[in-house]
């Protein structure tokens, strides 16, 4: 069966739900806009597995998410949803392309945390955006774009008092939305130590995929670590 779609870390199947789709979660690695690849084994697995106790616990918070159900290991039922092109970043700290951009030292604290906005297009690696620009681009409204950095507030306050509970630092991430047949912009795609920066709350290391951008190594000790705490706080 060939995919619907075919992203850097995931494919999309159809199912005999026309309102439903097959997530499956690839062992493929990139970083640098797909300069730098690698496989993992079991990548696919620990993120399918973190994403969904993450979209469950965001649902039983009152999040709206495309998650149907589990499948199996490497595969998550989701609902059918059109991908916003515009990627939402929210940043409780500094690190990465900010940084990078502002020359502020890693793990400077934010006072209220950023949102930023990037359009979602691979050929021009992700560049930043703003409102005025996804306006005119087409790639959301106004009353959207508000939509999308209202809930991504929320989203960081639910993420931020779990993954505290879980001994992890969320330092930035990550997120995408997707609009249903009914209009519906829900939280889509994936929530994954590939797309939230995570530290350890006492140590500060580094439990996510910047183990595998800074060549770091123990990539998926990493991610497996992040599982067994976010497991063992849901199980409480
Ligand atoms: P950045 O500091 O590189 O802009 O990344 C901010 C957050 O977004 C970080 O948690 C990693 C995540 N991220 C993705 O999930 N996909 C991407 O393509 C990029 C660039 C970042």
């Amino acid at each position: 069966m060939e995919p619907i779609y075919e992203g850097k870390a995931k494919k999309l199947y159809t199912t005999d739900d026309a309102e439903v789709l097959r997530m499956e979660y690839k062992d493929d690695a990139t970083a640098f806009n797909a300069q730098k690849k690698a496989q993992f084994e079991n990548k696919g697995k620990l993120n399918k597995a973190i994403t969904l106790l993450m979209y469950e616990m965001l649902e039983a918070k009152g999040v709206a998410t495309h998650l149907v159900s589990d499948l199996d290991e490497v595969n998550l039922l989701v609902k059918r949803v059109e991908i916003l092109q515009v990627e939402v970043i929210v940043r409780n700290l500094a690190a990465g392309s900010f940084s990078k951009r502002m020359a502020v030292e890693v793990g400077s604290e934010f006072k209220i945390p950023i949102v930023e906005f990037s359009y979602k297009s691979d050929e021009l690696g992700d560049p930043l955006i703003n409102d005025d620009y996804a306006r005119e681009m087409k790639l959301a409204t106004p009353e959207e774009c508000a939509f999308l950095k209202e809930q991504a507030l929320v989203i960081n306050e639910v993420m931020t008092a779990f993954f505290l509970e879980c001994g992890l630092k969320l330092v930035d991430f990550k997120i995408e939305f997707g609009k249903g047949s009914d209009g519906k912009i829900v939280l889509a795609d994936e929530v994954s130590p590939d797309t939230c920066r995570l530290w350890d709350a006492t140590t500060g290391e580094k439990m996510d995929k910047d183990r595998f951008r800074e060549d770091l190594g123990g990539v998926m000790d990493g991610y497996e670590e992040v599982l067994a705490r976010i497991s063992k706080v849901l199980t409480k």
